[in-house]
């Protein structure tokens, strides 16, 4: 049987949901993979733009990379940030090296990846963003495998602890 764990925390601004995905950027020891649902405004950039101050990288220049399928940023690991609303089939993520910077170490966070949930690394961690109200955003988190087990235990504990990292 596969290991998995779910929880979900609600957020109440941007820089709630920013301050939940700095934990994970900075407990990523790479190689992690992330998938990002949710629908348009959801705050799937939100939690990436996060994810990278975390992770020690210049998060203001974090935007949708809808048109462009992925942009990258340096940090204490390097991440990228797809985005395969208009990606047509697996193969492009493949033709973007997806496989290879998980194996090297770098951590991809994708938005949409659900499309691709087959074809994608079984070891993930899966975050579901809900629009509650304006301002209020449930996220689902679902890890699944060892390693994004691990990863979201560790981020939401210290995201939760008084003194959390990247809060
Ligand atoms: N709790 C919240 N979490 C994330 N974003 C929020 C929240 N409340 C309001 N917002 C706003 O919602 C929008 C989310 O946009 P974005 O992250 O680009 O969504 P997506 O990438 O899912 O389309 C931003 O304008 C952000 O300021
Ligand atoms: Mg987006």
């Amino acid at each position: 049987m596969s290991i998995r764990l779910e929880s979900e925390r609600i957020t109440t601004s941007a820089e709630t949901t920013e301050a939940l995905a700095a934990a994970f950027g900075a407990s990523c020891h790479g190689g992690e993979l992330v998938v990002l649902s949710g629908d348009l405004g959801a705050g799937k950039t939100c939690f990436v733009r996060g994810f990278v101050r975390g992770c020690g990288g210049d998060s203001r220049s974090v935007k949708s990379p809808s048109f462009t399928l992925l942009h990258s940023y340096g940090g204490r690991r390097t991440v990228h940030h797809f985005d395969v609303y208009f990606t047509k089939s697996f193969e492009d993520l493949v033709r973007a090296d997806l496989l290879p910077v998980l194996a090297a170490g770098e951590v991809a966070l994708i938005e949409w990846g659900e499309r691709f949930a087959r074809e994608l690394p079984v070891d993930r961690l899966e975050i579901e963003l809900t629009h509650l109200d304006p301002q209020t955003r449930r996220l689902r988190f679902r890890g699944a495998g060892a390693r994004a087990v691990r990863w979201l235990e560790t981020a939401l504990k210290a995201h939760d602890s008084p003194g959390a990292i990247g809060s």
